[in-house]
């Protein structure tokens, strides 16, 4: 708050005016983003933005129409992901020469300027952030083996805003956890995790049935799909990126169903409890997104038919959603509905704190 006050004051000196709230708005928006970024490469380029906004410059007019965005739509992220969608398609040789993703030397500096100089390039589209994070399953797959070895039955799994699916196919994955190896350990898609606590157990989970809904379903077999995801990982981030790319691929071969659909119709429709399975819904990082009809629906949903669960047909609810500056994962089992907070983790699933089910 502190610097968008005096930023504000400058731009009155240099000006002799109130600077427009818009663009106050959308200056703070990158800004905000430069301080919860851990990759330099994207702090780096927008912080030059956010620099170029302020002096009126052309990334102001790239984003005076989007000025209006909520916070939650991530104005900042949009415009990191068309630029780095650009680069990452050959459009634009001049930036992609300065990001690890592209090959390029990862020099900030260069990055910085070479971004700014896109913004008058009309070609630059600010879809909304979409993605699809594979880390996030190393707290959820060890959730999934406490229902499991708790309730010892196979699971159903439905996810709530699954993207292009790649977290249902969690036990396609080899978990890297601190120095011990896990899962399914000759697969290309590794998880690697630092570890801030003891090594939770990720398996062997049975899983008879998986199914996700989205109201953008992504198909990890389509060009455009997965150059979509891509461009929202940080242009900095090698090792997450190939992690993602890897997914991709392998979800390419053998996806994992996911309907097109808003969260609260999908889950009345699928969610009866089912005799000799544990169904789990889960989601992670979809809450921010839905709207409060959708969020009461969902509840609804899952209060009904908690009160349906039985030893032979549990259920449980497994939430992969901010909490205080960390991820957390949280599990809740029915017959019973006590909720554990079993995980505290980044928001890409790393470093992961486990607290298992206490
Ligand atoms: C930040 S992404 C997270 C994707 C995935 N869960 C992960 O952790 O990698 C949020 C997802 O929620 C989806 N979403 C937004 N509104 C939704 C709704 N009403 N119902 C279900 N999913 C929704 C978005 O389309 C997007 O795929």
């Amino acid at each position: 708050m502190e610097a968008f006050v005096n930023v504000d004051e400058r731009l009155g000196r240099v000006h002799g005016q109130h600077m427009d709230d818009r663009r106050r708005h959308v200056i703070e928006s990158l800004r905000w983003q430069v301080d919860n970024t851990s990759d330099p490469v994207t702090a780096a380029v927008l912080r030059a933005a956010a620099e170029d906004a302020e002096r009126g410059g052309p990334t102001w007019d790239r984003l005076a129409p989007h000025a209006e965005l909520p916070p939650g739509a991530a104005i900042a992220l949009r415009l990191a992901g068309a630029a780095h969608r650009l680069a990452l398609a050959g459009e634009a040789p001049e930036y992609a020469a300065h990001l690890p993703t592209c090959g390029g030397d990862g020099d900030t500096k260069a990055a910085a300027k070479a971004f700014v100089a896109l913004m008058d390039d009309d070609r630059l589209d600010l879809r909304p952030v979409q993605t699809n994070e594979p880390r996030r399953t190393a707290p959820l797959a060890a959730a999934f083996h406490v229902v499991h070895q708790r309730t010892g039955l196979p699971l159903r799994l439905l996810e709530l805003g699954a993207s292009a699916g790649l977290l249902l196919r969690f036990d396609d994955y080899a978990y890297e956890l601190g120095s011990t190896v896990a899962g399914n350990a000759s697969s290309a898609v590794r998880i690697r995790v630092d570890l801030d606590g003891p090594t939770p157990a990720v398996g062997p989970t049975p899983v008879v049935a998986r199914r996700g809904c989205d109201p953008n379903p992504l198909d990890p077999a389509s060009p455009e799909d997965r150059l979509l995801l891509l461009s929202f990982v940080w242009a900095g981030e090698v090792e997450r990126f190939r992690t993602v790319e890897a997914a991709i691929d392998a979800a390419a071969a053998d996806p994992a169903p996911v309907d097109r659909a808003d969260a609260a119709a999908w889950l009345a429709d699928h969610l009866a409890p089912a005799s000799g399975t544990t169904t789990v819904v889960f989601h992670s990082i979809v809450q921010q997104y839905l709207s409060p009809a959708t969020r009461s629906g969902v509840n609804a949903a899952i209060t009904d038919a908690a009160t349906r669960a039985t030893a032979d047909a549990p259920l449980a609810h497994i939430t992969f959603e901010p909490g205080e500056g960390r991820a957390e994962t949280r599990l809740t089992l029915w017959p019973g509905g006590e909720e554990h907070l079993v995980a505290v983790s980044g928001f890409h699933g790393s470093p992961l704190d486990w607290r298992g089910y206490r």
